[in-house]
């Protein structure tokens, strides 16, 4: 594989063609101690200035139709006990302000860590509703209008006391080698961030945009599609969205972007 290495924004933005126009940066940020990444940012960074102000506006930005069909499910009676998500948790801007930046979380009734997803399955499951399906539309919806709840907010996961062995393995998966690349996230994620690899540049493989738009899916998509594309990528067996794999190095991601604000719903290439 070919790797380019580029330094500084002057160097992506002729890469880029940009000649006028140099793409935004969010603010660099120092991490938590004990972060091997020292200094954090958003992908956002590494995006071309199209999507960047295709994400800047809410009203350009196609993940809002998310949003707003989240809004809707949110007050929708739904289940054999005729409850919404409102008839227990009240409104959203209040209740939920916040709760997005502490997913994936442990919770003692279920012995394990839970990311939304799961939250929102366990939710419809107390009001005799079906569940969502992983990656449906009315699942990223509601996630997404949750997590916007949050939006600006700092990610904040903890990752002590029975949390910790579910954060170990997600590590041990992030630096792991595999598939017939023999590549680890990290090599991509850490040691090469801001390299220039098949018509992208490499940012730091942080969560705090999900779910988020994606233009090459033409859709909204979950953090795990994107680790699904990412082990595909190198010829690696992907895991199944949901997983105990995906849900332990979801809680590893994210806490690599603790500090880091929340931009759901963010748009990439
Ligand atoms: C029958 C009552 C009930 C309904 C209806 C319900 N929930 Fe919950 N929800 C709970 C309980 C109980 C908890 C766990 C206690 C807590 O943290 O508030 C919870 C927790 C949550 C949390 C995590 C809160 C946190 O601070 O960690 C989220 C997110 C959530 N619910 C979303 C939803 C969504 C979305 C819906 C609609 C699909 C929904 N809930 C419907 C009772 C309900
Ligand atoms: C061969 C290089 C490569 C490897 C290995 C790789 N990725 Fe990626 N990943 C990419 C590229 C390219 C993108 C899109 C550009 C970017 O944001 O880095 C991406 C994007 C991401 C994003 C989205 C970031 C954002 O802001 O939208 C996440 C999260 C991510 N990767 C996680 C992982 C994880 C976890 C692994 C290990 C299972 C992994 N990646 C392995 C190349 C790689």
């Amino acid at each position: 594989m070919r790797l380019l290495k580029l330094t500084g924004l002057a160097a992506i933005a002729l890469a880029l063609g940009l000649t006028s126009a140099l793409a935004a940066q969010k603010p660099v940020i120092k991490a938590e101690p004990g972060n091997p990444l020292g200094e954090i940012y958003s992908g956002y960074n590494m995006r071309d200035a199209k999507t960047q102000a295709m994400q800047d506006d809410d009203f350009d930005n196609p993940g809002f139709l998310w949003i707003e069909q989240g809004a809707s499910l949110w007050d929708k009676v739904d289940g054999e006990d005729g409850k919404s998500c409102a008839s227990c948790h009240g409104k959203a801007e209040e209740s939920m302000k916040g709760v997005g930046a502490k997913f994936p979380k442990y919770v003692a009734a279920k012995k394990n860590i839970v990311n939304l997803e799961l939250q929102v399955n366990d939710c419809r499951k107390l009001m005799k509703a079906k569940p969502f399906k992983y990656e449906s539309n009315e699942m990223m919806g509601t996630v997404a209008y949750v997590k916007y709840q949050s939006r600006g907010m700092p990610v904040n996961v903890t990752i002590d006391g029975e949390a910790k062995k579910h954060w170990e393995a997600g590590k041990e998966f992030f630096y792991q080698r595999r598939g017939q690349l023999d590549m680890a996230c990290s090599h991509c994620h850490e040691k090469y961030q801001g390299v220039h690899i098949r018509s992208d540049y490499l940012s730091q493989g942080q969560a705090n945009g999900f779910p988020l738009f994606r233009l090459k899916w033409q859709n909204m998509g979950t953090l795990h599609r994107r680790f699904t594309g990412c082990n595909k990528n190198i010829r690696a067996q992907p895991y199944k969205r949901g997983s105990q794999e995906y849900l332990d190095l979801e809680l590893y991601v994210t806490w690599r972007g603790n500090g880091l604000p929340i931009e759901t719903p963010a748009v990439r290439q």
